[in-house]
Parts: structure tokens; sequence; C-alpha cells
């Protein structure tokens, strides 16, 4: 049985630092929160850092898709600059930074697979054992999520033992039938679609409901009324201080 609070940090606390950065997550364990979420994604030589998009380009000095850079080349960018000149030398992490740093913070974690086309499974493969073996076995297990269902059907293979979440933008059709496939204790839809109805019927189901992204307090107040069980927002000091602390 996973607990996990309302109130979950998005990329850390990207309003106040750059997302997906070091700084970012420290930034959100100073507001009070307890989880985040970050973004795993592979380099052109299959090693795992923490990144959003599919381009270097907004969030770093560096330029075309991460799935075509070195490692090397990564560690060589600016992943802070671009924010604000006072996080100039913020670089891009590694999955094995991020979880000592977690560790460190007290913090747990929602790792988001982030994958590039073909590399689906290939991404659960590698990653999942880094976060296995950084995670102290006797901490409550994170939650893996994606919007890949083979990265999704992957975790439950290598990794049956943390709880998993499926993302979605609109809710398919078909989620009980997937959620069930997949295991999921989760289905993380986006906020912007989401109805009562959907949220009322998926946790009727036994899954957990978690939206993204929410950045302002009456619509988190809204999809808390429906029973949502987390929202992931860009502003937890601010969420933390209205909502809980759980
Ligand atoms: O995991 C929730 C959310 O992060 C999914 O969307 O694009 O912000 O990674 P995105
Ligand atoms: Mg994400």
């Amino acid at each position: 049985m996973v607990t996990f609070p309302r109130i979950i940090a998005h990329r850390g606390s990207p309003r106040a630092a750059p997302e997906n950065t070091l700084a970012s997550f420290r930034q959100a364990a100073t507001e009070g929160a307890k989880w985040v979420e970050f973004d795993a994604a592979l380099t052109a030589d299959n090693r795992v850092v923490i990144f959003h998009d599919d381009d270097l380009d907004r969030t770093s000095d560096g330029s075309g898709p991460l799935a075509e850079t070195l490692f090397e080349t990564t560690q060589a960018l600016d992943a802070g600059g671009w924010f604000a000149p006072a996080f100039r030398g913020e670089m891009i992490p590694t999955l094995e930074e991020a979880l000592e740093l977690f560790v460190a913070l007290g913090l747990s974690f929602n790792m988001e697979l982030k994958t590039d086309p073909g590399r689906e499974v290939a991404l659960a493969e590698i990653a999942l054992p880094i976060a296995a073996a950084c995670w102290p076995a006797d901490l409550p297990p994170p939650v893996i999520s994606s919007f890949s269902r083979q990265a999704v059907a992957a975790a439950k293979e290598i990794l049956p033992a943390w709880p998993r979440a499926m993302l979605f933008d609109h809710l398919p059709e078909d989620w009980d039938e997937l959620g069930k496939s997949l295991g999921a204790m989760s289905l993380n839809a986006n906020q912007k679609h989401l109805t009562r109805e959907q949220v009322m019927e998926v946790r009727g189901a036994g899954y957990a409901v978690m939206a993204y992204t929410v950045n302002e307090a009456a619509r988190a107040e809204t999809l808390f009324g429906w029973g949502v069980d987390a929202i992931f927002t860009d502003i937890p000091g601010e969420m933390l201080k209205i909502f809980d602390r759980k």
C-alpha cells in the first residue's frame, strides 16, 4: 500500500528554480514538499538523466534532441542560466544524483519515464535497476509512471513491488482494462480534461487519481472535492500553505 501526499512538486519548484535540477528539488523541499515528480530520459548512449523536453534547447544552453546527445555532452551543459543568472552552473542531473539528494532531504518521488520512440522498454530496463539500487529498501516505495504503456508494462516486469501509474492526457475508453493489465495503482490525468464523473468512476474501480498540472488553488479545491488524491503543481509552497502538509 503506497501512501503519498496531496501535493506533489512538479519537476521540483519550477517557478522558483530551473525545473528538473537539483536546485529545483532542494527548493521544493525548502517549501515543505514531501514528494517530487521528475522526468527521467535516456541520452544517446543510454544514460538516465533528469530532463523533460525532447530537445535540449528550452531548458539548457544545448540544442537538438537529448536522445541523440551523448551523456558527456549533456554534462557540459548549463541547465540553470536560461532561468536566471543566479542558477548558472546547474547541471542536468543524473538519476543517481537526484535520488541521492532525495534520500538526504527526506523526499520521496514519482519518476516519470519520458520515453523516446523505440526505447520505451530500454528506459525502464535501465532506469529501474538504478532507482532500486539508490533507494533504501526500508523506505516506502516511490511511484513509477509514464505516458508509454510499454514502459509501464516493462516496469511491472522489472520492479513489480514498486507502484505504477499510467499517465493520460485524455482518459481513454479502455482505462480500466489498461490499468488492470498494468497492475496500476493510480491513473494520472491532465486536470484540464478531467471530469467529476471520471474521477468517481476511476476511484470507484480502485485506483487513485493524480492530476497534473494544477497551479490554481480554486481548481485544486474542486479536484480534491471530486476525490482527486493528489495534484502535481509548479507552486508546491503556495499549495501546501493552502492545503495540507500530509
Ligand atoms: O507526471 C505528471 C506530469 O509531469 C506529466 O506531464 O509533460 O509535465 O511531464 P509533463
Ligand atoms: Mg512529468
